[in-house]
C-alpha cells in the first residue's frame, strides 16, 4: 500500500535521502530504526510532501503522490504524528481533535476515538498544556486519526514516555492494525519496535539498508545492531 522507489531529497546543498526504497503491505506495522541523523524523519516528511523530493517516486495504493503538497497527501489517506506531538497548548483535548476533523470522517468519530483512548474522555476539557506526555501523545494520535487515514506515519511516538504508557501505546497500535490502519513508526526504542512491528526497516546514511520480517530480524539482531544501530 506504500511504496517508495529510489527517493532522493536534500536540505540546501547536503544530500539527506539518497535513494530510499521501502515497501509496506496494507494492514501491517513497519518500524524504522537507525542512528541519529540518518534521514528517518526526512523520509516521513518526504512521504507527507513536507520536503522536496528531487528524484524517485512515492505511491499510496498505486496513486503517485510524489511531489504532492501535504493536503493532497492527507486526502490520499495519510495521517502524520510528528515528533514532539505539536498540540495546540491553549486548546482542550476535544478542541485539538475537532480542528482536524472532517465532516466526511466515518471510521474515527469522536466516540470511536474516546473508545480507543478512554483517558482522553476523562480529560476532555483539559488544555493541551495541562496534559502528561502520554496524554499529549494520545491526543496527537487521535488528531491524526480524525482524518480517517489508511496509513499513519508516527515519528518516535514513545519518546520520553514512562514504560507503563509505552505498554499502553503497544495495545493502541495493535488495535489500529486490527482496524485495518497501516502504520509506519520511527522508533529508537528497540523493545517497543519489536513488540509492534511486522516488518523492520533500518536506515543508514540516507538509504534503507535493511528490511526484514520481525522473525528474520530477531534471528539477525546482533549483526544488525553492531552494523547499523550501535554507535
Ligand atoms: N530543516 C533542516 N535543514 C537542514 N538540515 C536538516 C534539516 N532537518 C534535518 N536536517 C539534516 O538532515 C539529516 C537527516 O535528518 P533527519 O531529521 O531526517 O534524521 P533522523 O534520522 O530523523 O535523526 P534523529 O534520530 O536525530 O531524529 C541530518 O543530518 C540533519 O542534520
Ligand atoms: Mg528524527
Amino acid at each position: 500500500m506504500l511504496r517508495l522507489h529510489n527517493v532522493h531529497a536534500h536540505y540546501g546543498i547536503g544530500a539527506v535521502l539518497q535513494g530510499v526504497n521501502l515497501d509496506m503491505a496494507q494492514g501491517t506495522i513497519g518500524a524504522v530504526l537507525g542512528r541519529n541523523g540518518v534521514g528517518k524523519t526526512t523520509t516521513v516528511k518526504a512521504i507527507m510532501g513536507l520536503v522536496n523530493v528531487t528524484q524517485g517516486s512515492i505511491f499510496i495504493d498505486g496513486q503517485d503522490i510524489t511531489q504532492s503538497p501535504p493536503h493532497i497527501v492527507a486526502r490520499a489517506g495519510v495521517g502524520y504524528v510528528p515528533e514532539g506531538r505539536m498540540l495546540f497548548p491553549d486548546l482542550t483535548v476535544l478542541e485539538n481533535i475537532q480542528v482536524a476533523q472532517r465532516s466526511s470522517a466515518k471510521q474515527w468519530s469522536t466516540k470511536a476515538l474516546f473508545e480507543l483512548f478512554p483517558r482522553l474522555e476523562e480529560r476532555i476539557h483539559h488544555k493541551g498544556s495541562q496534559l502528561s506526555g502520554g496524554e499529549q501523545q494520545m491526543v496527537a494520535i487521535a488528531r491524526a486519526l480524525a482524518t480517517d487515514p489508511r496509513l499513519l506515519l508516527l515519528d518516535e511516538p514513545s519518546q520520553g514516555l514512562a514504560p507503563k504508557v509505552v505498554r499502553e501505546l503497544v495495545d493502541v497500535f495493535i488495535k489500529l492494525k486490527n482496524e485495518g490502519v497501516t502504520l509506519l513508526v520511527i522508533e529508537q526504542n528497540l523493545k517497543f519496535a519489536e513488540r509492534i512491528a511486522d516488518q523492520m526497516f533500518v536506515m543508514s546514511k540516507g538509504q534503507m539498508v535493511y528490511q526484514a520480517s520481525i522473525a528474520q530480524f530477531k534471528n539477525e539482531i546482533d549483526a544488525v545492531k553492531s552494523q547499523y544501530l550501535t554507535i
